[in-house]
Formats: C-alpha cells, sequence, structure tokens
C-alpha cells in the first residue's frame, strides 16, 4: 500500500491510498477515483495536459517514485522540455525515473509520494 498526497496552489491537499502494484492503476487514474481535480484531456500520453511533478514524501531519502517512463511519456516531456537527452541516458543507467511525469502513464509503486499539479 502506498500513499499518494496530491498537491496543489489551487486546491487543499489530499492524501490517498494507491494499491502498489497493479500494473494498471495509473496516478490518473487514482486521481479521478479520489475525486482529485488534475487536469487531462487524452489519456493516453500524449497531449501532456496531465503533466506533474513527483517527489518523495521523505525529503531526505529519494525513492524510485513509480515505474520506468514509457516511450511516449519520453517523446511527450522531451517535446515539453521537462526532461534532457542527458537524463534519459542517466535513466537507462540508473533505472530511477524522473520528477516531471504524465499522471496518465506513471504507474506508482509501493512509495509514499507527493504529486504536484
Ligand atoms: S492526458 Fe494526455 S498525456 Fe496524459
Amino acid at each position: 500500500m502506498a500513499l499518494i498526497t496530491f498537491a496543489s496552489n489551487e486546491y487543499k491537499d489530499k492524501t490517498v491510498y494507491a494499491v502498489a502494484g497493479s500494473h494498471t492503476e495509473t496516478v490518473l487514474k487514482i486521481a479521478k477515483a479520489n475525486k482529485i481535480p488534475l487536469s487531462f484531456d487524452c489519456e493516453d500520453g500524449e497531449c501532456g495536459s496531465c503533466l506533474v511533478h513527483v517527489g518523495s514524501i521523505d525529503k531526505a531519502k529519494r525513492t524510485r517514485m513509480g515505474g520506468p517512463l514509457t516511450a511516449k511519456e519520453i517523446d511527450v516531456l522531451r517535446g515539453l522540455g521537462k526532461i534532457s537527452k542527458e537524463e534519459i541516458d542517466t535513466m537507462a543507467v540508473t533505472d530511477l525515473p524522473t520528477e516531471w511525469r504524465l499522471a496518465c502513464q506513471m504507474i506508482p509503486r509501493d512509495e509514499d509520494i507527493l504529486v504536484e499539479y
């Protein structure tokens, strides 16, 4: 079980439980199920409207923060200028996802995270 805290400048923070390792529940699905007003459009990793910044709840200890980025996600984040070629290369070696993610593509793991939208 993972805790996901959704934070925004416009809305009150909300923390919800997520079943980690389901391999189907994306951050966007979890947000919708919990009535979090996170923006989205295509729900298929193509438009970039569900862009979120993801961090560890425990700032001193960076956890993995979600499953690996999909190829679509990498392309869109690249197009939005949120990840560089160097970060993509580093990710391939370290297997640590970047802090910018697409909520409709990101599958949470068993870790407590902060999702800023
Ligand atoms: S909703 Fe379009 S990329 Fe996530």
